[in-house]
């Protein structure tokens, strides 16, 4: 299947505050320079938030993570469970029709779906609230045949009853998902023939469909502010399990003093430190402003994309500070840099990405690794 992005698009995309906030806990988790590993949760959250990931959160979330706009877009069109057009109001449906579901009725689903939701898959019903799919094995075969609504499992499934539960779920009637023939969970249907005495009544539903059950976000957009959901591996007292007790929660990746300490005290124990390695509590350097230009000169701007880590919205930032070519950026003293990491959005990321260096190369007509990758590969930019 071809997943490319959908031709209609949102003016921009946001987090909403407490997204956002559990956002930059998750650039938390990983050590400096590494933060570009979140970009799966950073995506599903955005899904959770929206419903699909849209090129503004694409690009939202690379610039969040300083990653080129084309490496967010890759992950995205990779993974199947990233939807790349817009989804039901209420829910996206996804019916397996793998072997043993084809096999126990998932045609049957798919007829339903055709005929309450949209002849064609990934299409809005006429109301706007569903979308529905045909994905690949889910897991549950022994339940077949099965769908999944937004985060739960609906098992043995017949048309008239999932028939009736998107009548439900449209009119925000609850739901409960797991199995839909009186089964507890995976057992024979004609009942248990071993653990007999295993006492299955301790919860009404079996332990994932009670969880579903209390926590009921089954089909809800994510705001944020869903408790247990909001970071629930951040303590109360801002700590994390694992972690070295921190004073501060966990915020922006320049706040993350755990993980900083953590990757300072690998660097201590390893055999030969860099020199030019900075101590953990670098000071406080004074800004200045370096020299800027009004215009590009000639009006011909170097392509600033070139440099790892800037991709076109930090590039049209850099313009508007009045940098057009990389041997501006390859003059840059700390105090420059410090002026200029001040106006960016994520402090840091001038030195960890190796700007300078990078700039100091490109400006006598060297190449480096990631520009000549760059221009072979093409870019995936917002023009
Ligand atoms: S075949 Fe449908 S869940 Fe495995």
């Amino acid at each position: 299947m071809l997943r490319r992005l959908h031709s209609e698009q949102p003016e921009s995309f946001a987090f909403t505050a407490e997204n956002q906030k559990w956002a930059e806990a998750q650039l938390t988790k990983f050590p400096e320079g590494r933060q570009a590993s979140a970009v799966i949760p950073l995506l599903w959250r955005a899904q959770e938030q929206e419903g699909w990931v849209s090129k503004p959160a694409i690009e939202f979330i690379a610039d969040m993570l300083g990653m080129a706009y084309i490496r967010v877009l890759e992950v995205t069109s990779f993974y199947f469970m990233f939807q790349m057009q817009p989804t039901g109001s209420v829910a996206h449906v996804q019916i397996c029709g793998t072997l043993s579901c084809m096999i126990c009725g998932a045609e049957d689903l798919i007829a339903v779906c055709k005929d309450k939701i949209a002849d064609k898959p990934f299409t809005l019903s006429a109301d706007g609230k569903f979308t529905w799919e045909e994905v690949e094995c889910l897991g549950a075969c022994t339940n077949a045949p099965m769908a999944q609504i937004g985060k739960d499992y609906y098992e043995d499934l017949t048309a008239e009853g999932f028939a009736q539960m998107l009548d439900d779920l449209a009119t925000g009637k609850p739901v409960v998902p797991g199995p839909q023939n009186g089964r507890y969970a995976a057992e024979p249907k004609s009942g248990l023939t071993s653990l007999t005495e295993y006492d299955s009544g301790k919860t009404q539903y079996n332990a994932s469909v009670q969880l579903a059950v209390d926590i009921g976000d089954g089909v809800k957009r994510i705001q944020g502010n869903e408790v247990p959901l909001l970071t629930p591996w951040v303590g109360k007292d801002g700590t994390v399990a694992g972690r070295t007790a921190a004073a501060a929660p966990p915020k922006a990746p320049e706040a993350a003093k755990p993980v900083a300490k953590q990757v300072e005290e690998t660097k201590k124990a390893a055999p030969k430190p860099k020199p030019a390695e900075k101590p953990a509590a670098a000071e406080e350097v004074a800004e200045v402003a370096p020299e800027t230009l009004k215009e590009a000169r000639g009006g011909l701007p170097d392509d600033l994309k070139l440099l790892k880590g800037v991709g076109p919205k930090l590039e049209q930032t850099l313009n508007e500070l009045g940098f057009f070519h990389f041997d501006q950026i390859a003059e840059w003293g700390e105090a420059e840099v410090a002026w200029v990491d001040s106006r960016l959005k994520f402090k840091g990321r001038i030195e960890r990405d190796g700007w300078i260096a990078q700039a100091a190369k490109l400006a006598v007509g060297d190449e480096t690794d990631f520009a000549k990758k760059a221009k072979k590969d093409g870019r995936y930019d917002d023009e």
